[in-house]
């Protein structure tokens, strides 16, 4: 093999190298990763769990024996990143077509080099200048590994690429692996799913265009069937795409599991002109022994400390009102400003004006692509309810869907080609509007140029920004036939970048990413915006199960979660406004009930809950969950708890769905305690069954429990748990 250049052969940072044994370690946190060049020049896999001792160390790795002549040995080796080539079976992370019909590649390793909390290693083909550097970046805090791959095209001609991922993960070889997975649809994201693997390939994908409802770019894989959250070990991991993506989570026939994923292979065709590059998302992994729950503890830290805009301190979520349930299309500057005053007088922090209040919109119909006010409803601009909103000492958050345009508008009778499209076909429209082709400049500019003016002319504070549909016929003629499918990846890169000037250009400005509820999230639209509309389902019960999806993934602190009216619109059940509150209070609240129906009655109530969650709000966004009681197969309890990162608060949230027979509600074991400490108890809504302590150690309340006193229909409880000094 020809083993060039090496970088520094040690370091004080997170990253070694052996230059004797040619073996990469990775070690922060509670964990250990670890790979080496073999003698053939493969980046093999060796190991990924558990933080090893700081001396020990791996001898040089051996590819391993094929399996008689029907398994090269290719396939049996585990590797970092392989190129389909040479016998490969496995999902390879990187397939290209040359010019001359050659589609033969072997990527071998060249050289590395290490920076800090960085590695890169560089590949080759074996015969042409192909070159994949290898991106790893390890976050100390939480041991979640960063993996990107650029390839950079030095052959002098163009190659297409015809499939690109961003890593493979490798698990050591075992049979007594389950996948857990999130799937869904509108207004019922977040359903977490589980399954064993078998030797065979499980494909997670989007192939709508964006993200999706109907399966998140998450994964999680337990070793051994754990029957608790938080014991166990977990492998887990996350895509930082926006658009059409693929996980494929593969057991080899020799039990070996293989997780690879970045851009969806599906449709996908990127013409690399020499000199060219192209980088891959994201895709970030981690390990635990501290089972799912520990492995979206995990998550979640890193999501705040690493991710989000702002971070490692991103804002806490404000207490928010959005107009969208209540007007629904019919907005309008009295009738919003009557709104907005009902909100404040409750506690609301931020008054956000949902659909409806531009172009000649009155229904779904006309108005998107026409971002100027209507002037029926705003007679005289936005300005006046924006100053009103800020009277009221709130912020003022204004909805947008800006990648998108109604047939019914003056930008597409004007632009019909702006659109994604292909020449004589029909363009599908659903809720009657059409994709904005993003990838083209022309388009990403107007589009740019259209927020930045409502922004730089109007005191907007927050943007809601929405993405009410998937793609259908994503052509894109203009481009040229060769080049047409690197839509998917200009898109989103263009998506990003409107996202990111915005961001620079108004840095006071925050963003919820939005797409017909959770339509679009995922690691990389995190890194722009603050928050996320988690789903069009408001129904309190339903957003038990939803919301617990959500979390494995994501942290509650971007899980916005409104209280709306009762009976709700989806099931039509009938809840308490406490229920309702308290469901929502599990993440960042905001209301979206008719507040002009309210009761005296009910704006005391709301006044009382909106600033019991104010109390414990850095608790629930910040803090470490523990899901004490799943929702999920038909529970008739959930519990969730959540431990403020110093320790000091303690947040708990019980719903009973319906009593039985009369049973109590089962002892609620609190989790994440000290035991030696001392916390006295303080019911925020509901009661504790009349003998509880109000003050015992963290041993009493993890071991003894506490048991509510929740009887009834759908009732809930709150209670916090203070440590003291
Ligand atoms: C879908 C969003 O999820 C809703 O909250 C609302 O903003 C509507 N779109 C408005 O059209």
């Amino acid at each position: 093999m020809a083993m060039a250049a090496h970088g520094a052969s040690a370091s004080n940072g997170p990253v070694h190298y052996d230059a004797q044994t040619h073996v990469f370690r990775i070690d922060a946190k509670g964990v250990s990763y670890v790979f080496g060049v073999n003698p053939n020049g493969q980046l093999q896999s060796i190991y990924w769990g558990s933080r090893l001792g700081f001396t020990d160390s791996f001898p040089q790795p051996h590819a391993l024996p094929g399996w008689a002549a029907f398994d090269p040995s290719v396939n049996t080796t585990p590797q970092e990143f392989t190129g389909w080539g040479g016998g490969l079976y496995t999902t390879p992370d990187l397939k290209i077509t040359f010019p001359d019909g050659n589609r033969d590649l072997v990527l071998h390793y060249v050289s590395h080099q290490i920076d800090g909390d960085r590695l890169t290693v560089t590949m080759q083909d074996i015969e042409r200048k192909v070159f994949v550097v290898l991106d790893y970046k390890i976050d100390e805090a939480t041991g979640i590994l960063r993996r990107s791959a650029t390839i950079e095209n030095r052959t002098g001609k163009p190659f297409t690429i015809e499939q690109s991922f961003a890593a493979t993960w490798n698990l050591p070889a075992a049979g007594d692996y389950h996948l857990y997975d999130l799937t869904g649809r509108w207004t019922g994201e977040w359903d977490l799913q589980q399954q064993a693997l078998h030797p065979g390939k499980i494909v997670l994908e989007s192939r709508r265009g964006p993200t999706s409802h109907a399966n998140n770019p998450w994964f999680a894989i337990e070793r051994g069937a754990s029957a608790d959250q938080d014991q166990g070990q977990v492998w887990f991991g996350a895509l930082g795409w926006s658009g059409n993506w693929q996980i494929a989570v593969e057991q080899t026939q020799a039990r070996q599991v293989r997780v690879t994923g970045g851009f969806n292979p599906f449709d996908f065709g990127y013409v690399l002109a020499p000199g060219e590059s192209l980088k891959t998302p994201y895709f970030y992994a981690g390990y635990t022994r501290n089972g799912v729950g520990g492995a979206s503890r995990l998550l979640h830290r890193f999501e705040i400390a690493e991710i989000l805009p702002h971070h490692p301190h991103p804002g806490l979520r404000p207490v928010v009102y959005d107009s969208w349930e209540a007007t629904g299309f019919q907005v309008n500057e009295a009738g919003q400003e009557a709104l907005a005053e009902k909100a404040a007088s409750i506690g609301v922090e931020r008054f956000i004006m949902d659909d409806g209040w531009f172009g000649q919109r009155k229904d779904d119909h006309a108005g998107l692509g026409d971002w100027y006010p209507n002037p029926q409803k705003f007679p005289h601009g936005l300005g006046p309810l924006i100053a009103k909103v800020h009277s009221l000492g709130m912020s003022f958050g204004l909805w947008v869907e800006p990648e998108m345009v109604n047939p019914n508008s003056d930008l597409y009778r004007k632009h019909p080609d702006w659109v994604l499209h292909f020449n004589g076909r029909p363009r599908s429209q659903e809720r009657n509007q059409l994709v904005l082709n993003l990838a083209r400049p022309d388009v990403k500019a107007y589009v740019f140029h259209t927020l930045d003016s409502l922004l730089t002319n109007n005191r907007i504070d927050f943007l809601k920004w929405d993405y009410n549909r998937n793609w259908s016929e994503p052509g894109w003629p203009s481009a040229g036939a060769d080049h047409e499918k690197e839509v998917y990846v200009k898109y989103t890169r263009n998506l990003y970048s409107i996202l990111q000037e915005l961001r620079a250009r108004h840095p006071h400005v925050e963003i919820e990413d939005c797409s017909g509820g959770g339509g679009r999230v995922d690691l990389g639209i995190l890194r722009y915006t603050d928050e996320v509309w988690t789903s069009d389902n408001t129904d309190p019960f339903d957003r038990l199960s939803i919301q617990n999806g959500f979390t494995y993934a994501y942290s509650p602190g971007v899980m916005m979660a409104w209280v709306t009216d009762s009976p709700n619109w989806v099931n039509q059940r009938v809840t308490s406004l406490t229920y309702r509150f308290l469901s929502s209070m599990q993440g960042a609240l905001g209301i979206g009930a008719n507040l002009n129906q309210w009761t005296p009655q009910e704006f005391v109530q709301a006044r009382t809950l909106v600033a019991q969650y104010k109390s414990i709000r850095a608790t629930v966004q910040r803090g470490a969950l523990y899901r004490l009681i799943s929702p999920l197969h038909g529970s008739e309890h959930s519990a969730t708890e959540y431990v403020a990162p110093d320790g000091k608060q303690v947040a708990v949230f019980a719903f009973l769905h319906s009593s039985q027979m009369g049973y109590p509600y089962p002892e609620l074991y609190l989790r994440g305690l000290e035991p030696g400490a001392t916390y006295r108890l303080h019911m925020l809504d509901g009661k504790a069954a009349p003998e509880t302590p109000s003050n015992a150690s963290g041993a009493y309340w993890t071991n003894v429990g506490i048991q509510l006193a929740l009887r009834g229909d759908f009732q809930a409880a709150a209670f916090t748990l203070e440590r003291e000094p």
